[in-house]
């Protein structure tokens, strides 16, 4: 059955004319749904006839939000880490052991309705696509749980079995890596897409995580890095020289690490929910813009670093805080993200593109900055089927 959704004040389509990626919209515009796929967009005015028409009343219309980087398979909160935080005390990589503790206590349903829960947010806030990540087991079977209960929800599942050294390992951090290159790879990589390291002083450096990359690269995996968070490093120039598909966090780079990432495919990932969180300077959009970088938004949605799963919070942070244009931010949100994943199927709404869309309550994308806070989303649809808001029109 196809749906026709008309009267849209405005619709980001991310297909600008002339064949280039970047930020497109139409005004007064409406979209046809066919089969689960994009199968018109134009001037409402010369829509063709469809099944089912929705009115969207003038508001915003946009590609649902493509989230590539989340960590969601853990159990256990640390509000008091984040109380602490606030109260001065600076971010420790070293609170994931406490969530890693929590994690193996828990059972496979309470993580999987943890995970579903965090999911059903996330989709109700206009995110249609999301990546995943283990990190929180570090044992073989807890890894190996942890990424087949992400492949319950998402496709883009990624294995990071090298999140920091577990307690039990202390002292033999080469005896870790072992385990995370050879058991432990061979346990996951069947169920994963990804592999990923965090590459950071007290975490893994880059012999280790190049090893890790090219072991992951070896069993199928391609590669991701979480890059440069917590201060300079080689994270970045790992990552450009692995043919990563995103570099994440990007949050200390030097000029050479911008140039990498501007001379290649490798997408800067930026994370502002987690300087927000962290209390902690916002990584240099405009310089990685403006050298030409492809950069994506993501929430890196945790218990610990950053516990958000809005995207609308991290475009309006992107705006605010990072000096990014209300169209930059947006592309970065769906295009940006898509391309972190290497997708081509969504992050746009061009004819043929996954129909995976997000109604805002506004008349244009500008709102999802300039509205804070608000929760604007009246309106989801995943591969053509309403999900979320029962809103105008229909
Ligand atoms: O992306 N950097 C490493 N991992 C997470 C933090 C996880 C945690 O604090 O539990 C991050 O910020
Ligand atoms: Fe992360």
């Amino acid at each position: 059955m196809s749906v026709l959704i008309t009267n849209i004040g405005e619709l980001v389509t991310n297909q600008p004319d002339d064949g280039a990626a970047g930020y497109a919209a139409i005004g007064g515009a409406a979209l046809v749904i066919d089969e689960g796929r994009v199968a018109w967009t134009g001037p409402a005015a010369r829509a063709p006839a469809a099944d089912q028409a929705v009115d969207a009343g003038g508001r915003a219309v946009l590609p649902g939000f493509v989230d590539s980087h989340a960590h969601l398979v853990f159990a256990g909160e640390r509000g008091a880490e984040f109380a602490a935080r606030m109260a001065g005390q600076p971010y420790r990589a070293g609170g994931i052991r406490g969530t890693v503790a929590a994690t193996r206590r828990a059972s496979d349903d309470q993580l999987r309705a943890n995970l579903g829960r965090l999911a059903a947010e996330m989709l109700a806030q206009g995110t249609t696509t999301f990546e995943c990540k283990s990190g929180y087991g570090l044992t073989v079977p807890d890894e190996a749980r942890s990424v087949a209960i992400a492949a319950e929800f998402t496709v883009e599942v990624t294995y990071l079995g090298a999140h920091v050294v577990p307690p039990e390992f202390a002292g033999n951090e080469a005896g870790y890596v072992e385990l995370v290159c050879g058991p432990m790879l061979d346990a996951c990589a069947p169920r994963a897409a990804w592999v990923d390291v965090f590459c950071e002083r007290g975490a893994f450096g880059r012999d280790e995580a190049a090893a890790i990359l090219a072991a992951g690269a070896a069993a199928g995996l391609r590669p991701r890095v979480h890059a440069n968070q917590l201060g300079p490093g080689p994270g970045v120039q790992l990552a450009v020289q692995a043919g990563a598909a995103s570099a994440d966090h990007c949050t200390y780079t030097d000029d050479a690490d911008v140039d990498a990432l501007a001379s290649s495919p490798t997408v800067a990932t930026l994370l502002p929910g987690v300087e927000f969180s962290t209390r902690s300077p916002y990584p240099d959009a405009r310089r990685l813009l403006d050298a030409g970088a492809v950069v994506a938004l993501a929430t890196d949605c945790n218990p610990g670093s950053c516990f958000t799963s809005s995207m609308p919070l991290c475009i309006a942070l992107a705006v605010r805080e990072m000096h990014m244009t209300t169209q930059e931010a947006v592309w970065a949100a769906t295009a940006g993200g898509a391309r972190a994943l290497r997708r081509g199927d969504v992050g746009h709404l061009g004819v043929g593109a996954r129909a995976d869309l997000v109604m805002i309550d506004g008349p244009s994308h500008a709102y999802l900055a300039y509205r804070p806070g608000v929760p604007l989303v009246a309106g989801v649809w995943r591969a053509g089927e309403r999900v979320a808001g029962a809103g105008p029109g229909s």
